[in-house]
């Protein structure tokens, strides 16, 4: 049967404290909408509504396309919510799922399973309940036998309802009928003075309709996250989550509590890696690397064994066997070429740095082509920006730049070529040839020495007077 879903993400989320939309505080670098949203989509839905209204240009802004949004002026309940998205139901007919913005753990297999079975029994809805040990601020299943008779929320539920085990996870597929029956008859005669779509439970309840209630086997994925503390725990969930699933593709996790993997991220087997990683976006990481301690990679491109130590990568390309680290920054734009090397406090931007090629120590190397083999000493500078614009250095294959040379920019050291060390170098270097550009060194002969002799007599003539 078709199938549409609503996602709910109105909401202000006072109990957050922060300026910032509820469903955009991030989990491994993602907005919790976005694990709604990807989940949803394994449903392969018709069309899918997002419901939005406080912050609502920012949260449209991180949602990718191919969704509709509806949006809630006024925040008056999740059953407000759900009638605003309705409009965009226009012409759907069949069965519509509707998830809470802020339940990031929810997978596709059970909303598929709530799905499949609302479709089996043809009840009016299905609804997705859990189990949790921590029960506060949900909404309670309440039963008469087996069959639900309704949902009461925490504030509006008497002493005995609130020991109910079983909570609403706020996930529910209906027959597009009945949740349109349902809505038109849901008041704001409860404690927040909301229309509260729990209340469409109990009105098809009393019509006789029938409805089904499914508990998620594992209870976080019904974890709603209002609060900070909420979100550090769906965080924690999801972590292991990800990072069992690399490990059981064959990639080791020296210490998965202290590795950050983002749910984009891709891993070959036999990479190791290390405490302390935070690996995000679109990255993927080849086989046989060693990654960590401590490195931050995002949206990065990582052949096959690679190793990088202490250090920060993002949106950079870096090829087989290139040893990078400790200590290094490798920035936007950058291409690092098979088994070439990036030392310690090295930053490289916007750069293409061939095979072979070395920066081992204490450089800065941006808007740059380091041709093959070349070498960098310690202390290269690419002096690119010249207050107004920035110019290309090339370094050309095999090329050896002295330790401390400053190549300022435009400009060129061909094939071959040296610089030597401490030179600031502003024209073309051709290649084979040296580059020098340092005054001559003079030697005084014996001048320490007379200078240690006059000091010694002072520092005695000193002492005497005292
Ligand atoms: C809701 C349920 C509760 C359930 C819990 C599960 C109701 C009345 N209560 O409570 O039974 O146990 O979720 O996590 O539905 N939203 C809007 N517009 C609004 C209000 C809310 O879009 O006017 C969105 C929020 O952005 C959020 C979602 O709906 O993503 C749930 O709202 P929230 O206020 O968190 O509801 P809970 O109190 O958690
Ligand atoms: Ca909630």
């Amino acid at each position: 049967m078709n199938l549409a879903v609503i996602i709910l993400a109105a909401g202000e989320g006072t109990r957050m404290k922060s300026k910032k939309p509820k469903v955009l505080h991030e989990i491994l670098g993602q907005p919790m909408i976005a694990y709604v949203v990807d989940a949803a989509r394994t449903l392969e839905p018709e069309r899918i509504v997002v419901v939005v209204g406080h912050g609502s240009e920012l949260v449209r802004q991180r949602i990718n396309g191919g969704v509709r949004i509806a949006i809630q002026e006024e925040q008056l309940g999740t059953g407000h919510a759900v009638m605003q998205a309705i409009p965009e139901l226009e012409g759907f007919e069949g069965q519509v799922m509707i998830i809470c913005g802020d339940t990031p753990l929810i997978t596709g297999r059970t909303l598929t399973g709530l799905v499949s079975s609302r479709e089996k029994s043809g009840a009016a809805v299905s609804l997705l309940t859990a189990k949790p040990t921590d029960r506060t601020g949900y909404g309670r299943i309440v039963r008469d036998g087996n069959r639900v008779l309704k949902i009461v929320e925490e504030k509006d539920a008497s002493p005995e309802e609130r020991l109910i085990d079983e909570i609403n996870a706020g996930t529910y597929c209906f027959k597009k009928d009945a949740l349109l029956f349902a809505l038109g008859r849901i008041s704001v005669e409860n404690a927040q003075k909301e229309y509260y779509l729990t209340d469409a439970v109990e009105i098809l309840a009393l019509q006789g309709e029938k409805i089904v209630a499914c508990t998620v086997e594992e209870p976080a994925e019904g974890l709603g996250v209002n609060s900070r503390s909420q979100l550090a725990r769906a965080a924690r969930i999801l972590r292991r989550r990800i990072n069992e699933c690399h490990m059981f593709s064959g990639v080791t996790i020296v210490e998965p509590d202290l590795t950050f993997i983002s749910s984009t991220v891709r891993i070959g087997r036999d990479t190791t890696i290390h405490p302390n990683c935070y690996i995000e976006g679109e990255t993927v990481i080849g086989e046989e690397c060693e990654i960590g301690p401590n490195v931050r990679i995002v949206d990065c491109s990582i052949g096959d064994e690679v190793q990088v130590e202490q250090a920060v990568l993002k949106s950079a390309t870096i090829e087989d066997r290139a040893v990078l680290g400790p200590f290094c920054h490798v920035r936007p734009g950058t291409r690092i070429g098979r088994g070439a090397k990036i030392g310690g406090f090295v930053e490289v931007k916007q750069s293409e740095i061939e095979e072979e090629a070395k920066v081992p120590h204490l450089s800065y190397v941006g808007d740059a082509k380091i041709g093959k083999g070349a070498n960098l000493g310690a202390g290269t500078i690419t002096c690119n920006f010249d207050g107004f614009e920035k110019h290309e250095t090339v370094v050309e294959e095999d090329a050896f730049v002295g330790s401390d040379t400053m190549l300022v920019a435009p400009v060129r050291i061909g094939k071959g070529a040296f610089t030597g060390a401490g030179s600031v170098i502003t024209k073309d270097v051709p290649a084979d040839s040296l580059g020098l550009e340092r005054s001559e060194q003079k030697n005084s002969i014996g001048w320490a020495k007379k200078r240690r002799e006059s000091r010694g007599k002072k520092s005695v003539e000193r002492r005497s007077k005292r």
